[in-house]
């Protein structure tokens, strides 16, 4: 089996090709979550919530099944993260209270903070149909790669 590190080696060095200065937040997350999604075996979802600067997010580009649109902060786990503005990892999905399902067949999943000085600009949001599919391996390397489109955004 591949390791985490060599599948994490492989998407950074794709999106250091791929994140450029002067590109549109709605493209760059939409190669983003076309690269996870073709790259990591275990995710199932992948994709972008915005922050609507209203306390709520909304729906951006993603790969992966149709999905809920609006998410308040503090709700579900992207409202938790966005809320928290730290990375929240649920290993099981059915034991996380107030968990929003889009897909029946999630049980794991990552939210990691887009941030820019401070400011939420996002967060992504990555579902697995594998139990504790996410450990702090991936939050280390997703937070490296959201790194990368903060500088450019
Ligand atoms: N499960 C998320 C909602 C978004 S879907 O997974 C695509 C949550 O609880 O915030």
């Amino acid at each position: 089996m591949v390791s985490k590190e060599s599948l994490y080696k492989d998407v950074l060095l794709q999106a250091s090709g791929l994140i450029e200065e002067g590109q549109q937040a709605v493209s760059l997350f939409a190669n983003v979550s076309a690269l996870l999604k073709q790259t990591i075996p275990y995710i199932s979802w992948v994709g972008f919530y915005v922050n609507n600067g209203k306390q709520s997010l909304y729906l951006g580009p993603f790969q992966g099944l149709v999905a809920c649109v609006d998410i308040p902060f503090g709700k579900g786990v992207c409202g938790k993260a966005a809320r928290e503005q730290q990375p929240v990892i649920v290993e099981d999905v059915h034991a996380f209270p107030g968990h929003i399902a889009c897909d029946a067949g999630s049980r794991s999943e990552i939210v990691v903070p887009l941030l820019k000085k401070g400011q939420l600009l996002a967060v992504l949001d990555v579902d697995s149909y594998e139990l504790a599919a996410f450990d702090e391996v991936d939050a280390k390397h997703l937070q490296s790669l959201l790194e990368m489109l903060a500088n450019v955004l």
